[in-house]
């Protein structure tokens, strides 16, 4: 019988991998639609749509990468796997106090079950529990600090000194975010905020704001995905969790429809980019700024189900 090593095996060599991201893409730039990136944050707006890039870490460590994958992007909401791993590393189990772990079923900046459900938002990964967990991460301190920490661990996962935080995006961010602060005001109101809101606000802003390119937002996947020979971001109970959430959660209100064609935990963010993992297999990172009506890359999951599909990679 199969073993659950030999089942999890890639089934795709990395030379076809190579071949079939750079088929994907051109495809992608052939059809020439490239849907339109995220109107609300003026920076992100102006972003050119016409970009697609892929990379892929396998096991081995074999890097695979294709189109633009060494163009930095606005990580946007990505951040929040890593803002999450940093905080259960801090304060542990104690963060599910403030914040659930079911799907919301709503837009990610949604603020209608907030009220039904007493400030308790539903997951870290929709704006607001998104903000419960950076207040957890700021935790009274200086945000330079809580971001430095957050910087230090992407940088150390990734293994690149060069990931930086766009200071003109989470300036823009900061000018029309009245949605995030008016979630931040709400959860004051209902006890749940540590730290005083604009400080909150300039801190999210600033961790949304993070720049980094496919690769190394898949290097820095690494520390999720199990493969043997990457440093391990959390321990493997942990990474099983964050991953589980990241299935059920980490498309909002389309992480049903992500699961169903991708059948691998994800996270997308509205700067167009995609972390997907196949556990003990590959860490994915996809990018291209159009987005689909939920905020996900359009094209960044067309990507993911078709490279899932060919390889047979699958968490099920
Ligand atoms: O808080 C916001 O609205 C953005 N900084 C991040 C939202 C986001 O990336 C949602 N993802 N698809």
């Amino acid at each position: 019988a199969e073993t659950e090593a030999e089942r999890r095996r890639p089934t795709i060599r990395a030379a076809e991998l190579r071949r079939l991201l750079e088929d994907l893409i051109d495809e992608i730039r052939a059809a020439d639609d490239w849907g339109v990136p995220a109107q609300y944050i003026p920076e992100l707006a102006a972003v050119d749509p016409a970009q697609v890039g892929a990379a892929v870490i396998l096991a081995d460590g074999t890097e695979i990468v294709a189109g633009d994958a060494d163009r930095p992007f606005s990580i946007q909401s990505v951040s929040k796997v890593f803002s999450l791993a940093a905080v259960l590393g801090r304060i542990g189990d104690d963060l599910w106090r403030r914040v659930g772990r079911e799907p919301s079923g709503t837009r990610f900046d949604s603020i209608f079950l907030l009220e039904r459900e007493g400030g308790r938002p539903r997951n870290p990964f929709i704006n607001a529990g998104a903000l419960v967990t950076t207040d957890a991460l700021l935790s009274g301190r200086e945000p330079q600090q809580a971001l430095s920490e957050l910087m230090g661990l992407i940088r150390w996962i990734a293994d690149d000194d060069e990931i930086h935080i766009d200071g003109a995006v989470a300036n823009s961010e900061k000018a029309t975010g009245h949605r995030n602060l008016s979630l931040i005001h709400y959860l004051a109101s209902c006890d749940n905020l540590q730290n005083p809101p604009e400080l909150l606000f300039g801190t999210y802003v600033h961790q949304c704001a993070i720049e980094m390119s496919c690769r190394q937002l898949a290097r820095a996947g690494r520390g999720l995905a199990g493969l043997p020979r990457a440093p391990r971001m959390v321990s493997p109970i942990r990474a099983r969790r964050i991953n589980a959430l990241m299935m059920t959660c980490g498309h909002y209100d389309g992480s049903g429809e992500f699961a169903y064609r991708v059948g691998l935990p994800g996270k997308s963010g509205v700067g167009g980019g995609i972390l997907a993992i196949a556990p003990g297999i590959a860490s994915i990172a996809l990018w291209s700024p159009g987005l689909d009506e939920y905020g996900n890359s359009r094209w960044g999951t067309w990507l993911a189900d078709r490279i899932a599909q060919a390889a047979g990679w699958s968490a099920f």
